[in-house]
């Protein structure tokens, strides 16, 4: 799944995404987000939220539109939740089965963009296993067309941090004076680098990121967040506790440098270890679980566990993000 190109780093992606006017043209990572404009996203979002059971919110908003996803990684749940995000909005969705593209042919990722562009697609949604690869493509477009990050590298998932911000803010109604423990593979984590972004920007002062020096952030990275090698250290009187699966695609030789075993007894969720947390606690993760490894597969299935809350809110975080997007580009 890793692309064969290799694609130029880019120093201000935060700049790149904005429109003159200040609104996102492109969604590239949340870092330069303010406050404001993260809160409109969650609020627009919150709009298209509807029980499970119920029929799912959707209205004509981007009719006419094209929405072409392209996730040269795997994916179930970004990718999913991307196309009926533009379904329930009327637009058209092409979902490009990258197996069978002509990538497999060494087409490049530019021609395939310009190939799409061709087409009318006003939205491309990547997801890529190198980094790079969402800026890069932002600065070739054309101006009619938007770049939407699904995961980049270990980089970044801004609508996963969109959609872990909105279901912690379902639950405590704010961020004001909660403290959050994010634990696990940090190291190789877009999910946790997004989501740190968010919070921070939001307003939360304690942000725990808890893990063996193995799967520890970079030193220079994320320095607005305490780390701890310590489970019981990072889960004392915590509010939200996200785990995180362990990035075996990432890592070349996991077993070199860590035993699996020995991890999930010391920074394995579960039920007993989350005693020390406050009693108001949620357990988060992005998925895909590995259930009994980075999580107790009971408490995932348990009152505190706000999972599948975040699977459905994934939905209408894109909804948002897809609204918010062709509005800047029509001028509106
Ligand atoms: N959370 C997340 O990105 O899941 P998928 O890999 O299934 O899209």
């Amino acid at each position: 799944m890793q692309s064969p190109e290799t694609f130029p780093a880019f120093a201000d992606e935060a700049r790149l995404q904005l429109h003159h006017n200040g609104r996102l043209r492109h969604l590239l990572t949340l870092k330069g987000l303010d406050r404001e404009l993260l809160t409109e996203l969650l609020d627009a979002a919150q709009q298209f939220v509807t029980p499970t059971g119920s029929i799912a919110a959707r209205r004509d908003s981007l009719r006419g539109r094209t929405i072409a996803n392209l996730f040269f990684e795997p994916s179930t749940r970004t990718r999913a939740s991307f196309d009926l995000a533009g379904k329930r909005l009327a637009a058209d969705v092409l979902n490009l089965d990258v197996n069978t593209s002509s990538r497999k042919k060494g087409e490049s990722i530019l021609d395939t963009i310009y190939t799409l562009q061709a087409m009318h697609v006003d939205v491309m949604v990547v997801r890529d296993a190198s980094t790079g690869v969402p800026a890069y493509i932002a600065q070739h477009v054309e101006d009619h067309v938007s770049i939407l990050n699904a995961g980049e590298s270990d980089i970044s998932h801004p609508t996963q941090g969109l959609l872990d911000l909105l279901t912690i803010r379902q639950r405590f109604s704010g961020f004001s004076g909660l403290a959050v423990a994010i634990v696990g593979d940090i190291a190789h984590s877009r999910v946790a680098r997004s989501a740190v972004h968010g919070l921070h920007t939001m307003g939360v002062q304690d942000i725990r990121l808890v893990s063996p020096s193995a799967f520890a952030p970079g030193k220079d990275e994320m320095t607005f967040a305490t780390v701890t090698d310590e489970l019981d250290v990072g889960l004392r009187n915590a509010n939200v506790v996200m785990a995180l699966r362990i990035q075996r695609e990432r890592i070349a030789d996991l077993e070199g440098i860590l035993d699996v075993e020995d991890y999930s007894a010391n920074y394995g969720i579960s039920a007993a270890r989350l005693a020390l947390a406050a009693d108001d606690v949620i357990v988060m993760h992005p998925g895909p679980m590995n259930r009994g490894i980075e999580i107790e597969s009971t408490l995932a299935d348990s009152a505190q566990s706000v999972i599948t809350q975040q699977v459905s809110n994934g939905v209408a975080v894109r909804m948002a993000v897809l609204e918010h997007v062709l509005s800047t580009l029509a001028g509106r």
